[in-house]
């Protein structure tokens, strides 16, 4: 099994990510970091504890991380995930506490005891960059990154970028310049990785509290795509990553050299990605190309039938 530490902000997809990571034979979450993004660090920390709850997962640490981007102001995104960032359905009261140490200890310590760890951040990577500049030692701890974030093509939360590069783009070029090899699994896949609505009742036929749940998360996350992008259909941005970590074939890769823009007017963090190598520079990035759509909806449908 791979061991991983889920760096997140929740978060609807990070939610379902979580809930697929936790129940992967592949894979063992050593720890769960939260940072700010699709809310508060607050929020989402709340969320991630009671994520673990309805997992019924107490037994996996959680730390929370850092409050706002290295440089920047903080950003938010109430408009997708709502007033607490994972709105919706009713959830337990959250069984599990954070850590006293903060989210970058929590990750750096597992990191030392474990020996070698796959992080999966599916926020804005100010942990991660947080991290590698508190521990210069920390790299050789670290087998491969896979974050769920950027673009080949166009953005989201600008046209240019994607939000959880847009929200630290200094700390993703911290990421992105490192020595740990790095997946990116950018909005070229999530946006293929659409759940149909009307898949929507294979997890609620699960007739489970959890599959109820998830459910529900869909109904809320669909609203908002619908209104902003009329797409009939929800992308799961997050769970791809993991997806990628738990079966490589169902994510197409590609490897090339990436940038994130940190001082353009009209185009701050966005991911300059080299496919055709037009630079000649040398490729640093797995970059997402492309996803078996139908595998990954399975995938998610039988996690979430485990609970
Ligand atoms: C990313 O931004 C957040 O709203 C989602 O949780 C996902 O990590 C998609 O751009
Ligand atoms: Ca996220």
């Amino acid at each position: 099994t791979t061991d991983i530490v889920l760096d997140c902000d929740p978060g609807h997809d990070d939610a379902i990510a979580a809930l697929l990571a936790l129940t992967a034979p592949e894979l063992s979450v050593r720890a769960v970091t939260t940072v700010a993004g699709n809310q508060t660090v607050a929020k989402t920390t709340q969320n991630a504890r009671q994520v673990l709850t309805l997992a019924d997962r107490t037994d996996v640490p959680i730390a929370r991380g850092m409050t706002e981007p290295m440089v920047r102001d903080p950003m938010f995104a109430e408009d997708v995930h709502g007033e607490s960032g994972l709105d919706g359905p009713a959830l337990p009261d959250p069984a599990v506490n954070t850590a006293d140490e903060d989210a970058v200890e929590l990750i750096a310590r597992t990191a030392k005891e474990v020996g070698a760890i796959t992080l999966v951040p599916t926020g804005p990577l100010t942990n991660v960059g947080m991290l590698l500049k508190r521990y210069p030692d920390i790299e050789q701890y670290i087998n491969e990154i896979v974050l769920m974030g950027g673009a080949v093509g166009i953005g989201n939360y600008t046209p240019a970028a994607e939000f959880n590069i847009l929200v630290d783009p200094e700390a993703a070029d911290i990421v992105f310049t490192s020595d740990v090899p790095v997946t990116m699994v950018g909005l070229d896949v999530t946006r293929s990785a659409r759940i149909r609505t009307d898949e929507f009742d294979r997890f609620r036929k699960l007739g489970t509290e959890v599959g109820e749940t998830v459910a529900g998360w869909l109904d809320f996350f669909h609203r908002f795509h619908e209104d902003r992008f009329g797409w009939d259909g929800v992308p799961i941005h997050d769970a791809c990553a993991v997806a990628e970590l738990i079966d490589e074939s169902i994510v197409e890769t590609e490897k090339m050299h990436v940038a994130v823009e940190t001082s353009g007017n009209h185009t701050s963090g966005r991911t300059v990605c080299d496919r055709y190598g037009v630079l000649e520079s040398e490729p640093n990035t797995d970059v997402g190309v492309g996803i078996d759509r139908d595998a990954f909806v399975d995938l998610l449908v039988e996690a979430v039938a485990r609970y």
